[in-house]
């Protein structure tokens, strides 16, 4: 069963001969239940508007969007985002940060004091649990963004460039994490990034986007075998669809 559909979307910033700007054109996808997918393109082409608009956050200008048959509209518990910009709240600590949608849905201290606890683990921030975001650094606080999101729970995972600020360890190293977390829970998982071998590395399909009004040019799908393994990175398999989607992309 098909789990998001994106149908005939098309979404207009501004009004007028002037000012209007049309970002996205025609926009036809599905995202099947429990699959990874990633969106590349380049700058400017509309990616963060789309992940956007399916968290709910406005309204496409035309068309719209299905999750098992519902048109979204408004913004979902089952549908978690990590946002390209810092989203921690600056007045509460990382554990706090991270507990903040169970706290607010009325877990319990226990189970609050829990869910702190594996997700500051899972995005290695143990030993800062008390920290304030202001003493972090940059990408510590958009694993802070991660474990946040992480520890929802949602079904479908939006994720726009989140492990674009971190050094290539951290990166390899979120990145298993992540699709360890996505094959234990079996969640859709939709990820923009810029990293070509990231896209490949974590996908079932790579959307390629042209540039604005952004269109989608290609989806590939990617046959790797699971689970992947950093050694899949210099195979021959691996680093041809990585010249193909770079010379998609320089077109
Ligand atoms: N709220 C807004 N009002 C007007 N224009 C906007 C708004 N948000 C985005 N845009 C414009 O829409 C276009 C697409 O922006 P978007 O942020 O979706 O691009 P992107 O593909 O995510 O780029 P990047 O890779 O740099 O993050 C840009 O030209 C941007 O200026
Ligand atoms: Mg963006």
């Amino acid at each position: 069963m098909p789990e998001i559909i994106v149908d005939n979307l098309t979404h207009t910033f501004g009004k007028g001969t002037e000012s209007a700007l049309t970002v996205l054109e025609d926009i036809n996808l599905t995202f099947e239940s429990g699959s990874f997918n990633c969106i590349i393109g380049t700058s400017g082409c509309g990616k963060s508007t789309l992940l956007k608009m399916m968290a709910g956050l406005f309204d496409p200008t035309d068309g719209e969007m299905r999750l098992d048959g519902e048109i979204i509209q408004g913004t979902d518990r089952r549908r978690g985002m990590v946002f390209q910009q810092d989203a921690v709240f600056p007045w509460m600590t990382v554990s706090r940060n991270i507990s903040y949608g169970p706290r607010l849905r009325g877990a319990s201290k226990a189970e609050q004091a829990e869910i702190e606890a594996k997700w500051v683990e899972a995005v290695g921030l143990k030993g800062f649990e008390d920290r304030w975001p202001r003493e972090l650094s940059g990408g510590m606080r958009k694993r802070v963004d991660i474990g946040r999101v992480y520890a929802n729970n949602p079904d479908i995972l939006l994720m726009d460039e989140p492990f674009g600020a971190l050094d290539a360890q951290t990166k390899e190293r979120l990145q298993a994490d992540l699709l360890d977390t996505w094959r234990e829970t079996k969640k859709t998982v939709i990820f923009v990034t810029h990293d070509l071998e990231e896209a490949i590395f974590l996908s079932d399909s790579i959307i390629v986007m042209s540039a604005r009004p952004g269109r989608v040019h290609h989806v590939e799908k990617v046959s790797l075998p699971r689970p992947r393994t950093d050694e899949m990175r210099l195979t021959e398999e691996f680093l041809a669809i990585k010249r193909k989607l770079w010379a998609m992309l320089e077109h």
